[in-house]
């Protein structure tokens, strides 16, 4: 099974993918995880994309797929995929459907969370990520027992510098005008696309992502 969640900044695609991935037994494929990681190992990639993500652009098409073209091809090719943030443009949507069908694979299915911009700031503003291994906490309704330490692993919790304000106003204005066009696009490719309301409990929006999905 081949899934993409889609939606803006903030809305909880990553919170609810790492649910997701265990339910359907997948890999959970974030560009923005695997951009970080690239970052802090201080490679040639990492360094490409790092103005990109901290002014709140998108990373190249060509890098983005270089990208997931490597990050499968270290996989089984039968694996289920979760991608969460990937696609971000319909370059990079047409990209992903030639990757998958030179393996006889296709998207399967296509889940969209909508929030209000007012939540998704607020969820942004309050989010704290692990610097080591990536895990999301947020300050006003998913605290860590200790402030500041990741319950997971212990490494530090940090605000990322594309949550400030400014940049998180701009990621949204670039979600409009890039990301957003593939609500329809999804809607007429033979994945179709279903809308989940995320401006509710994690738990709520869960269920309705594993209905979407029909596991
Ligand atoms: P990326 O890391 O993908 O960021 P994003 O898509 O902007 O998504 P976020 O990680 O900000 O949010 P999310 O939807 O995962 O929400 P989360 O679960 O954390 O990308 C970062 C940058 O990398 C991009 O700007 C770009 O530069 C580059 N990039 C990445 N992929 C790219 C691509 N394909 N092409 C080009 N460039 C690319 O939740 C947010 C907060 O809300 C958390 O604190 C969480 O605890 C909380 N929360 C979640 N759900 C709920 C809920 N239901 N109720 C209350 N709080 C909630």
């Amino acid at each position: 099974m081949v899934v993409i969640l889609l939606g803006p900044p903030g809305v909880g695609k990553g919170t609810q993918a790492v649910r997701l991935a265990a339910a359907i037994d997948g890999e959970h494929i974030s560009t923005g995880d695997l951009l970080r990681a690239a970052r802090r190992d201080g490679t040639e990639l990492g360094k490409q994309a790092q103005g990109y993500m901290d002014a709140g652009e998108l990373v190249p098409d060509a890098l983005i797929l270089d990208l997931v073209r490597d990050h499968l091809a270290s996989m089984p090719s039968e694996a289920s995929l979760l991608f969460d943030g990937f696609p971000r443009t319909t370059a990079q949507a047409d990209g992903l459907d030639s990757v998958l069908s030179g393996v006889g694979r296709q998207v399967d299915r296509v889940v969209l969370l909508e929030a209000s911009n007012e939540t998704l700031v607020e969820r942004m503003s309050g989010r704290r990520s692990c610097m080591d291994c990536g895990a999301v906490f947020n300050v006003h309704l998913n605290t860590s027992e200790i402030e500041g330490v990741c319950d997971n692993c212990g490494g530090p919790l940090i605000h990322r510098i594309d949550d400030e304000p400014d940049t998180v106003l701009h990621r949204l204005e670039v979600y409009q005008e890039q990301t957003a066009p593939l609500v329809a696009h999804y809607e007429a490719h033979d994945s179709g696309l279903l809308r989940v309301q995320a401006e509710r409990g994690m738990d709520d929006v869960y269920l309705d992502v594993r209905n979407a999905v029909g596991v």
